[in-house]
């Protein structure tokens, strides 16, 4: 049998898909590459030492998508991450986001039905808490978003919980995701953002890399531990192998379940320049400016039930982290572009 990696060349999608051909499962990657690179799938091949099935394929042209089905019959379960996932972007161009992010995931549902393989696990996200009141965030918190891919994610989730209503055949497995970096280990591959990039880690990493000036650190007067904001970093490797864990359990229990992913410590903006200037030995110059629209202050996770339902727990620290995006920064300054 066979997993279908919907955007499998993308940053936690190509970490997943090493993960699982690591434990010997066999995968099917789709991928129309518009925010990566073929390239990732042969970085894959060169780390497992494994050949895979790959197609690039508009998950929104359902003949095509059809088709990928249809020449691999041995199917049986999705893990999906494509999607477009640029907050600010999603302001900008909401048709976009809604028009991608649902039908892309409405003709994958449909698909799985008709070709009797409905097990799924989601790239859900921390966004869908939109402010909580009070941190860690369980699962069972209140949801709301702020933008349309937030919004997005929320109704894929409510799509997904209605399609086991009206089928309880359905294994459905919900990851939210809290603020995945990294690399893997290799340096082979990483995340690989277009232009300037929009989150932490990747900006500070270019700023140490000489490639910007500085950071602009959105804002000091929050009501945090130095003022800037706190997130739950994730080692991508770790957030891959939680998807393994919730597959497995798919495999065995239908319904739906809801799992937060991340550590449950919370770093500042500050803290992690410290701690990226410790891994690498290098500078990372910023200033303080005013704050992002839309950013909270504080955000982390209680990461309990998928301790204590899914047996996962991250291993690796923010020092590993900062390590090993370094890695893959100066073994690929220009991402996979570069070759
Ligand atoms: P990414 O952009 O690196 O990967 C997404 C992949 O999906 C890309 O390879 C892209 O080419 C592909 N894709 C997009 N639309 C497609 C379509 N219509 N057909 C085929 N392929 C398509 O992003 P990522 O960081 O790996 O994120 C993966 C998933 O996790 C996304 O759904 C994202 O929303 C979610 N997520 C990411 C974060 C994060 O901070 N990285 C946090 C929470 C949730
Ligand atoms: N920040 C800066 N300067 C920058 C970029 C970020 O100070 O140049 C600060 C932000 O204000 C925030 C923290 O760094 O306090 C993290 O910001 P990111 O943009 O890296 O991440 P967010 O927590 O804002 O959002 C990310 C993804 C969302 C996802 C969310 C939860 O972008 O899509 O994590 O998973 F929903």
């Amino acid at each position: 049998m066979s997993i279908l990696i919907t955007g499998g060349a993308g940053f936690i999608g190509s970490h997943t898909a090493v993960e699982f051909l690591n434990a010997g499962y066999d995968i099917v990657v789709v991928d129309n590459y518009c925010n990566s690179s073929p390239k990732a799938l042969e970085r894959i091949k060169e780390i497992t030492g494994k050949d895979f099935r790959a197609y690039e394929v508009d998950l929104c042209d359902k003949e095509a998508f059809e088709r990928v089905f249809v020449e691999n019959p041995d199917i049986d379960s999705a893990i999906h991450f494509a999607g477009l996932k640029a907050v600010g972007e999603s302001v900008q161009k909401p048709g976009l986001y809604y028009y991608n992010n649902l039908v892309s995931t409405l003709n994958l549902l449909e698909l799985l039905a008709k070709y009797d393989a409905k097990r799924i696990v989601f790239s859900s996200s921390a966004t869908v808490y939109g402010m909580p009141k009070t941190v860690p965030i369980r699962e069972d918190f209140p949801l709301s978003t702020t933008n349309p891919y937030g919004e997005t994610k929320l109704m894929i989730e409510r799509i997904l919980k209605d399609t086991w209503v009206a089928d309880n055949d359905w294994s459905v497995s919900i990851l939210r995701y809290f603020n995945p970096i990294g690399a893997h280990k290799s340096g082979l591959i990483g995340e690989n953002p277009r232009g300037i990039p929009n989150n932490l880690l990747p900006y500070v990493a270019k700023v140490a890399a000489g490639q910007l000036p500085y950071l602009s650190v959105f804002g000091n007067d929050y009501d945090t531990k130095d003022g800037t904001g706190v997130r739950d970093y994730i080692h991508v490797v770790d957030l891959a192998q939680a998807h393994l864990k919730a597959l497995k359990r798919a495999e065995t229990v239908k319904g739906v379940e809801h799992f937060n992913v991340g550590t449950g410590t919370g770093y500042s903006v500050l803290e992690i320049v410290k701690a990226y200037e410790k891994a690498t030995g290098l500078k990372v110059n910023y200033k303080i400016v005013d704050r992002r629209p839309g950013d909270i202050a504080t955000c982390y996770a209680d990461p309990e039930k998928a301790y204590t339902v899914l047996g996962w727990k991250a291993e690796n620290d923010i020092d590993d982290m900062c390590r090993d995006l370094a890695n893959w920064m100066k073994k690929n300054p220009n991402g996979y572009e570069g070759e």
